[in-house]
């Protein structure tokens, strides 16, 4: 039974066989498989066979219908066809070939090849392809197989195309290749060094374009010459100045040191009259000067020097018309003189052959000028009145090529002109004065010791010197005494043309027996000065005020006491109450105004003078009146009353009105000075106010002797039973009361112009401040009549009313002149 299962399914198989053969065999050959699959044959009638080049699963041959036939890659594993040097084996659809790599071709010119031993592969130039594969400049180099592209020297590869060259910068790059005498230029591809303008290659040295060393051009040794023949060439690296010639200045137009300087001969400097200054002998002098400067030869500047200072020493020496001058005029033309002495010698020291010059004037004027052209450290200059010690930069005017002129003039006869200026201390000098004498120095009177020493340098800005001058000035002898000291003082110019000793910034740094050394951060007309200093007296300063306060105090009582006592009244009271107003308003504005605080004299310290002036000079006319009365009251007693009122006014404020009128007419501002509110005794101004003393104090004098004269021939005829003790005593009395009265204690005061008389300016200070005080003595309290007039309203004041009927009954008894003396 299973034999026939079997069979049945061989059938089955057997039958699609069959067809399937039938199938092949009815395409081709009977005998032949129909089924087989592309890229293969049949073999027979159950078999196929792949093409050559292809392979199936199970080989070549094959019977299984779902077979198929697939290409062998011959180039890889496991056959691995080896082609050979460069060359590369291509598979292809049932085959393969071999070509040669890329950069290789055959010999042949065949593109391919199948065995190893036909391999001819050789290297093709690729830098003969067109288009060139390197661009630009860049250079071609074959390899094997390759090709790189080189960059000729100066260029390099472009990072972004390897193919093209790029030109390098040598000379931002950083190194630095040319010599620093030249400056570099870059070229595509290459670099030059150039010489720097001004310079040129260096004969012998490397001279290719791009190592070449060059050297400064001395310009000043062409022909013809590059600079005006006015000027001297100044060879600098690179480069060239001109520079004015000895005794040339610069033509107008033109500056100093440029290529094109041009120059002319130096001219004498143009000097003129100051203005506003009347003098016949200056203006000779400006003649000379005009004379000088119109026959000025820059050969001969040593002769016109010498001449312009004997025509100064001449202008300052002979007494003329200059010594007519005020004070501030002589200053005035003492600054313009210095100033423009300065200006003109700079100048004709420039124009001056030699190197350094000294010249002595007939009347020992002295002058030391250097010129030089480089100058290095400190140097000296000097004659024998004064030297110099500088830093050579200090002298030079910055930078400046041109030669550097340093001089000192030292005249004697300038003092004369300088005299009687102030002498304003720096503040430093003053704080160190007031600790050394323990008080406020005030101002300073000096002498001069030096001559006046006049320094000028081509550096014309010597406000502030970058390191102090050095100076050691001549003067005889001298040692100062208590309150004295050397100064060294520069004369400082104001704004009004007039100027003043100052020391600011100069210090006196030691003295010899017959020098004095100075040092100075700054520089103008120098010289030393024998200072003698105002120092605050503060017990001086105390006894005045105290004395003064006490005296308000007493002029007022006496004020209220010729006021108010009525058995006094009558003509000599009424002089006495007017003198003491007077002496009262005056000592009140002294004692109120009369410091004149930070130095500037305004309206106010004029107001005060003025004041001052009117009010004691009052006081004396007051005190003359005292005088007449006493005449009239003791020699023509029994002749009738003094004078009248009305005359009594006139004189006692009528002519102190006058006086102070014509003086503030003439010169109102010489009232006020800078430390005092009171008369400025230049010009002889004070004495507008010491005139009318001096004379009133005379008359008094006069007036004083006749009426004790008097005195004594009256008491030996009315009293001649009066003890003779009593009669002196009270002509004693009277005597020095009218003494103090009539300001005879102002003699002291005349004398007060010398400073130093201690004694004596204490003496005026105490009895002129006691004024008041004696006259409340001598008029009040030893008057008999105002002592009971104080007792009564003494009494009043306690209560006690019945001393007011004892005096007006005694009043009634009185003589009929009631003030007569009542001693
Ligand atoms: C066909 O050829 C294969 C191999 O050549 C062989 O094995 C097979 O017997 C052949 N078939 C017939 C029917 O001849
Ligand atoms: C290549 O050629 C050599 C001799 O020329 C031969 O021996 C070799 O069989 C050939 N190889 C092929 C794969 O044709
Ligand atoms: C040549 O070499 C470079 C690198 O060196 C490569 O990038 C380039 O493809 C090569 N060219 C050829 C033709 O082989
Ligand atoms: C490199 O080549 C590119 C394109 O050619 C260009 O734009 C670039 O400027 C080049 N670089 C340099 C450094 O020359
Ligand atoms: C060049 O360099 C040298 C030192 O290497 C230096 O002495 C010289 O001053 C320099 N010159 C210039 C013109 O810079
Ligand atoms: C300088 O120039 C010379 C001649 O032109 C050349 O031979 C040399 O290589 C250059 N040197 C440099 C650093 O460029
Ligand atoms: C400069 O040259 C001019 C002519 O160009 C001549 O007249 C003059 O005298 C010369 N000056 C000097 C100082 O040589
Ligand atoms: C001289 O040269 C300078 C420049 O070097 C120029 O500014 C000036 O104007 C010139 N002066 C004259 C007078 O030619
Ligand atoms: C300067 O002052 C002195 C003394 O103080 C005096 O003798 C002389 O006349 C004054 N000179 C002038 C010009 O005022
Ligand atoms: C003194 O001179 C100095 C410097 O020149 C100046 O600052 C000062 O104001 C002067 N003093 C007087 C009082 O003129
Ligand atoms: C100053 O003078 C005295 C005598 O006159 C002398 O003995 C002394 O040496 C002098 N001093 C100086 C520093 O010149």
């Amino acid at each position: 039974m299973g034999g026939t299962g079997h069979s049945v399914f061989f059938l089955l198989y057997v039958l699609c066989v069959l067809w399937t053969l039938f199938e092949a065999e009815s395409q081709k050959t009977s005998d032949c498989a129909r089924w087989c699959p592309l890229n293969s044959r049949c073999v027979n009638a159950t078999a196929c066979r792949c093409s050559p080049g292809f392979t199936s699963l199970s080989g070549d041959i094959f019977t299984n219908l779902l077979e198929n036939c697939d290409d062998i890659n011959e180039c890889g594993p496991p056959l691995a066809v080896s082609c050979g040097k460069f060359a590369d084996c291509q598979n292809t659809e049932g085959s393969y070939h071999c070509e040669c790599s890329p950069g290789y071709q055959l010999a042949s010119g065949a593109k391919t090849f199948k065995n190893e031993s036909e391999n001819t592969c050789q290297d093709v130039d690729k830098c003969q392809r067109k288009p060139r594969l390197c661009k630009g400049r860049s250079i071609c180099i074959n390899t094997q197989g390759n090709y790189t592209c080189r960059c000729p020297p100066g260029l390099e590869l472009n990072l972004s195309d390897p193919n093209v060259c790029s030109d390098v910068n040598e000379c931002t790059s950083g190194q630095n290749p040319c010599h620093n005498t030249t400056h570099c230029l870059n070229n595509i591809g290459s670099y030059e060094c150039r010489c720097r303008p001004g310079w040129k290659p260096i004969p012998g040295s490397p001279n290719g374009p791009n190592n070449t060393v060059c050297e400064d051009v001395d310009e000043c040794s062409f022909r013809p010459p590059v600079c005006h023949n006015s000027t001297v060439c100044v060879n600098t690296v690179g480069s060239y100045r001109c520079r004015c010639r000895r005794g040339w200045e610069l033509k107008p137009g033109f500056q100093n040191k440029q290529m094109n300087t041009t120059c002319q001969e130096m001219s004498f400097p143009a000097w003129t009259e100051p203005p506003g200054i009347k003098s016949q002998r200056l203006s000779n002098f400006f003649k000379k000067v005009q004379v000088l400067r119109r026959d000025f030869k820059p050969a001969l500047a040593q002769d016109t020097i010498q001449n312009l200072i004997t025509s100064v020493d001449e202008l300052l020496e002979v007494p003329s018309d200059l010594d007519a001058l005020a004070l501030p005029e002589r200053h005035k033309m003492a600054t313009h003189l210095l100033s423009e002495l300065e200006r003109v010698l700079r100048t004709l020291a420039k124009a001056m052959p030699g190197a350094s010059f000294t010249y002595r004037s007939p009347l020992n004027t002295e002058l030391s000028l250097m010129i030089q052209e480089q100058g290095d450290g400190y140097t000296t200059i000097g004659q024998s009145h004064a030297r110099m010690l500088l830093d050579w930069a200090v002298a030079a005017a910055a930078r400046d090529s041109d030669p550097t002129v340093m001089g000192i003039l030292s005249s004697w006869k300038m003092q004369k002109l300088l005299a009687n200026a102030s002498l304003e201390l720096d503040p430093e000098t003053k704080a160190k004065l007031k600790d050394l004498h323990q008080s406020p120095v005030r101002g300073a009177q000096y002498e001069l010791l030096s001559a006046v020493n006049l320094v000028f340098l081509s550096n014309t800005n010597t406000e502030h010197l970058d390191s102090p001058v050095t100076f050691a000035f001549s003067h005889p002898m001298k040692t100062p005494g208590p309150r004295q000291g050397l100064v060294c003082a520069f004369w400082k110019s104001d704004d009004r043309g007039g100027g003043h000793w100052n020391t600011t910034g100069c210090w006196t740094r030691g003295t010899s027996n017959d020098s004095t050394t100075c040092q100075c951060s700054h520089l103008s007309s120098f010289a030393v000065l024998m200072a003698h200093y105002d120092i605050e007296d503060p017990k001086l300063a105390l006894i005045t005020k105290v004395g003064l306060a006490l005296s308000l105090v007493c002029l007022l009582l006496c004020i209220l006491t010729f006021l108010l006592v009525r058995p006094i009244q009558g003509s000599r009271t009424t002089v006495h109450l007017h003198l003491c107003i007077c002496l009262f308003v005056g000592s009140a504005i002294f004692l109120a105004g009369i410091e004149n605080e930070g130095g500037q004299v305004g309206l106010r310290c004029r107001l005060v003078a003025g004041l001052l002036h009117y009010c004691f000079l009052a006081a004396f006319c007051w005190m003359s009146l005292e005088g007449l009365e006493l005449y009239f009251l003791v020699v023509r007693v029994f002749h009738g009353q003094g004078l009248s009122k009305c005359w009594l006014y006139l004189i006692g404020y009528g002519v102190p009105l006058l006086i102070v009128a014509i003086s503030a007419a003439v010169r109102h501002e010489h009232y006020g000075r800078s430390l005092y509110c009171w008369l400025d005794p230049e010009d002889g101004f004070l004495w507008s106010f010491l005139g009318p003393v001096i004379f009133i104090v005379l008359f008094n004098a006069v007036i004083f002797v006749t009426t004790v004269w008097k005195l004594t021939q009256k008491f030996s005829e009315i009293n001649p039973d009066m003890k003779k003790l009593k009669k002196a005593r009270v002509l004693t009395i009277t005597a020095v009361a009218q003494l103090f009265l009539l300001g005879s204690t102002w003699v002291f005061g005349l004398f007060l112009f010398n400073p130093h008389s201690w004694v004596l300016s204490y003496t005026f200070t105490v009895l002129n401040c006691l004024q008041g005080f004696f006259l409340f003595i001598f008029h009040c309290l030893l008057n008999k009549k105002v002592r009971e007039e104080y007792r009564k309203w003494a009494g009043w004041v306690t209560g006690n009313r019945y001393s007011e009927f004892t005096t007006s009954s005694s009043n009634q008894t009185q003589a009929h002149r009631p003030s007569e003396s009542g001693m």
